[in-house]
């Protein structure tokens, strides 16, 4: 490959976004989340009716995904043409996404995306297994991560904000059954990539997660 990739996983609400994008913009990188692309597919899911008990026709829609990438600012992305960043945090969305990222053929057809994309151009790839599956000779893998309790809180006041009666206690367990599945499930469980460097942003602000980051580029 003779472009560059910069990987970071890490479990949900660790910060892997803000600081990819950070990352990215800091190095002229182009930045992507690999949970988009899943979300992506979710979404047609959705539109076109298609249940996941149909798994041939779940599938389909993943092979046959034509993603182009906007990058002027957080990337967006284009479906045929059409802008559906938006939706890709929809409820129903969020719903689905977990099972359907849990079928090997999904992840086999979205594996193809992501070489096609960093083919292009120089990346930082956030998500779940970029650096322990899908790029695993990144000469820099990150792995960043914070306390439950932490995560938690970052993940409830994004969502107060939307929902006034939602509980910090409720966000807490959703965030555990969450790390359980992603560490446990059978296809590409969450883990740190051999030789990744570990950090845990719990006492961190983004730019000084960045900051460690780019000590560890640069040095
Ligand atoms: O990070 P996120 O919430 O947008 O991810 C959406 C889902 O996709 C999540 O349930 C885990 C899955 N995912 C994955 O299995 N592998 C990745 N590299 C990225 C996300």
């Amino acid at each position: 490959m003779e472009t560059d990739v910069i990987t970071i996983d890490g479990p949900t609400s660790s910060g892997k976004n803000s600081v990819g994008f950070l990352l990215a913009q800091k190095i002229g990188y182009q930045y992507l989340d690999s949970g988009s692309f899943y979300r992506i597919g979710c979404v047609l899911l959705i539109r076109n009716n298609i249940r996941l008990e149909n798994l041939e026709k779940v599938i389909e829609v993943f092979k046959n995904l034509q993603i182009k990438v906007k990058q002027n600012g957080q990337p967006k992305f284009l479906v045929n043409g059409e802008d559906i960043t938006e939706h890709l945090h929809d409820p129903e969305v969020t719903r689905i996404v977990s099972a359907v990222s849990a079928i090997r053929q999904v992840r086999e057809a979205i594996k193809l995306i992501q070489y096609k994309l960093v083919n292009s151009e120089n990346t930082v790839m956030t998500g779940r297994d970029i650096g322990s599956e899908i790029f695993p000779k990144a000469e820099y893998k990150f792995y960043l991560t914070a306390g439950a309790e932490i995560r938690a809180k970052r993940r409830f006041k994004q969502l107060v904000q939307k929902d006034q009666d939602l509980k910090y206690g409720d966000v807490l367990k959703a965030m555990k059954d969450r790390d359980q599945k992603d560490t446990t499930r059978e296809i590409s469980p969450l883990r740190i990539p051999e030789d990744a460097i570990v950090i845990d942003n719990s006492d961190l602000t983004v730019e000084q997660t960045v900051k460690e980051m780019l000590k560890h580029i640069y040095a």
